[in-house]
């Protein structure tokens, strides 16, 4: 099965990060897991990243049209975009949104997820991990 795994602003330079909070892995390592991870569990992950919200929302539209399951982090996208939000909602397969970090525990302002709602769950804060349990959360409701 395929799936597309979407990562917004800044994660193209994660390594460039606080590394006590995103680790020393770079976007490629970081693809390079999930991919493995999903050929583990029969899911052909396409990994995208955009730094632009019109790129994330095609994104997200080729998903709605090709009825594809979505594993995305929006980066800081999470806490305002609600153009974000409503193309997220139009994808009826699975949707999981993942972070690195635990927002939760970081600033005020990350508390917030305007995407969280319309997402079959969230996963944050066991790094590169949080992909791989959503990978695992997506294979499960495919069957
Ligand atoms: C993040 C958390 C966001 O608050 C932040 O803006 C990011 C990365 C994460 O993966 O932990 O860019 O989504």
């Amino acid at each position: 099965m395929r799936i597309l795994v979407l990562n917004g602003p800044n994660l193209g330079r994660i390594d460039l990060r606080d590394s006590a909070i995103y680790g020393d892995m770079n976007f490629v390592a970081l693809k390079n897991l999930i991919v493995e991870a999903g050929k583990e569990m029969n899911l052909e992950c396409d990994v995208r990243q955009s730094d632009s919200e019109v790129e994330m929302i095609s994104w997200l539209h080729e998903a709605a049209e090709e009825n594809l399951p979505v594993v995305i982090n929006p980066a800081a996208f999470t806490h305002y975009s609600y153009a974000i939000r409503d193309a997220a909602d139009m994808v009826s397969a699975p949707l999981i949104e993942v972070h690195l970090s635990n927002p939760m525990s970081r600033e005020e302002f990350r508390h917030t997820s305007v995407i969280s709602g319309v997402a079959n769950g969230t996963i944050a804060g066991f790094g590169p991990d949080s992909y791989r349990l959503a990978l695992i959360a997506i294979s499960r409701m495919a069957k």
